[in-house]
């Protein structure tokens, strides 16, 4: 019988025997799998984890701060890295969604591939990959292939010439869920919505400004916060808001406005591959919408998402 405790135990002696005194990099994007994954490594190996975290300029309002604090109370020796600027140059002026992919991708490699140069004599990678990861992996257009082809020409980066330690490999999300729990993982972290990886990027449709974030981060903000305030955020697998590249006219007192329009999207499913759109109630999505208009300057209207995957995708890019 398959127990959290009896898998954490197990687990941990296994990583001892193989890291013994080894040191592992390991990359944490503040979702659950890879918070799961450095607590079980650092259980076993204890400082000779370090963990990266990457601001990427791309994250939700208050997110890396709150996150990099999680972090610290688990105990985890993790360094935090502000690369916004490094991103948002490598973005400038894109609005291809495999370009901004591409660019974010990049720029990751080379932000980590920098920290994990300055620790000395590392030998191993620690990834939260859980079991439908290495299903995907075997496609290819997984992600590790997508990431080394773009490094054929100049060889990989170090860090992927590491050896790869992957402890969840074998889990699945609500596995992966449970063990979070058994090691007292905040809830803010363990129950969090999924989260892509090129972030708000890919929720605002065009080119990349700072401007564009913060203004969606305001958007996104109100919107998750009132799912929680309302009961409603674990009723949906994940939420966002999506800023559009659309202007539309408005009024406001008796001046005419012409500003943003952002769309909302709420979405159950199970894994992602296929996703229904939830069915808000409409007093809720009416006072956010108001919420929105109000706080947020430059927005003037507010869509709703009615479109379920297949054949709309979760993500609007
Ligand atoms: P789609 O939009 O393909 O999204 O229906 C399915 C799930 O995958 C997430 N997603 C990504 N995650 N990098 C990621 O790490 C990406 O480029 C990416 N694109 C989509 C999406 O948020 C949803 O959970």
């Amino acid at each position: 019988d398959w127990t959290s405790d009896v898998f954490i135990d197990a687990t941990i002696a296994e990583l001892k025997e193989k890291l013994g005194d080894d040191k592992v990099v390991m990359g944490l994007s503040g979702g659950v799998d890879s918070s799961v994954a450095a607590t079980l490594i650092h259980r076993a190996i204890g400082d000779n984890l370090t963990c990266v975290f990457v601001d990427n300029g791309l994250l939700r309002k208050n997110e890396y701060e709150e996150v990099l604090d999680s972090y610290k109370h688990l105990g985890l020796n993790v360094i935090g890295v502000d690369a916004k600027q490094r991103f948002y140059d490598s973005l400038a002026g894109k609005t291809d969604p495999e370009d901004k992919r591409k660019a974010i991708g990049n720029t990751f490699i080379e932000v980590f591939d920098d920290e994990a140069h300055k620790i000395q004599g590392v030998k191993w990678l620690g990834q939260g990959t859980i079991y439908p990861d290495v299903i995907e992996s075997v496609s290819v257009n997984g992600p590790s292939a997508t990431i080394k082809s773009h490094h054929n020409v100049g060889g990989l980066p170090d860090f992927m010439k590491l050896k790869v330690v992957e402890p969840l490999n074998t889990l699945f999300k609500d596995g992966v869920r449970e063990v979070g729990r058994a090691l007292q993982i905040p809830e803010n972290i363990i129950g969090r919505h999924p989260f892509p990886g090129p972030g708000l990027a890919i929720r605002i449709l065009g080119d990349i400004t700072p401007e564009k974030v913060a203004t969606l981060q305001e958007v996104d903000h109100i919107f998750i916060q009132g799912l929680k305030d309302d009961q409603l955020y674990d009723e949906v697998w994940q939420a966002g808001a999506i800023l559009l590249p659309v202007q539309s006219v408005g009024v406001m007192g008796d001046e005419r406005t012409y500003e943003k329009v952002v769309a909302l999207r709420a979405v159950a499913s199970v894994d992602g591959m296929t996703a229904d759109w939830v069915h808000l109630p409409y007093e809720f999505l009416g006072k956010i919408s108001n919420e929105i208009i109000n706080k947020v300057k430059g927005v003037n209207r507010v869509v709703y998402d009615i479109s379920s995957k297949p054949p709309a995708t979760i993500e609007w890019e």
